[in-house]
């Protein structure tokens, strides 16, 4: 499924109603794209959602960012500056992805084998000014929850 974000605002709202449809149990999206494509901005469009104040950075240095909000409990993680998909034994990869947490995963491709498969890919990729978001959907959640997208009030 491909959806055109003309704007800022549109990647926004993509991440807004993934947040608004997200099921509330353990759920991990892959995003994807060249550096500058949108991933950070979405990822900033779902957290309001869920209720976070504050900026949103790519967490690139320190590789994840935790979000303890009153809905659930969000990782930002972005791979980008991983070396060796090893590290992620450091960073505890277990206890993120249990419970009722939501993962979003920045540079998921970095990680290689040592990622389990996703919910939901989301590869973001750049058409003149404006993005494309491509949905891929790994899991019967994430096939949900992409039929809950509402394409045409993101497009309009
Ligand atoms: N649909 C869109 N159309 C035009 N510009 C957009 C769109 N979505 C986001 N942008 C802009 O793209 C820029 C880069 O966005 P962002 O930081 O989210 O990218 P990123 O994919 O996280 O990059 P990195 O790989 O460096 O972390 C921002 O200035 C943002 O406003
Ligand atoms: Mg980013």
């Amino acid at each position: 499924m491909r959806v055109y974000l003309a704007d800022e605002a549109a990647t926004l709202e993509l991440g807004r109603q993934l947040a608004q449809h997200c099921p509330p149990e353990q759920f991990t999206i892959h995003l994807e794209g060249d550096l500058g494509a949108g991933k950070t901005t979405l990822t900033r469009g779902l957290l309001k959602a869920l209720g976070h104040q504050g900026n949103v950075k790519s967490p690139t240095y320190t590789l994840v960012e935790h979000y303890s909000l009153s809905t659930r409990p969000v990782f930002h993680f972005d791979l980008y500056r991983l070396t060796d998909p090893e590290e992620l034994d450091y960073l505890g990869l277990d206890d993120y992805l249990s419970n009722n947490a939501l993962c979003i995963l920045e540079w998921a491709s970095q990680g290689g084998d040592y990622l389990p498969s996703p919910d939901m890919t989301i590869t973001l990729s750049y058409h003149k000014q404006a993005r494309y978001a491509e949905i891929k959907t790994f899991s019967g959640q994430g096939e949900q929850l992409s039929k809950q997208i509402n394409v045409s009030s993101i497009e309009s």
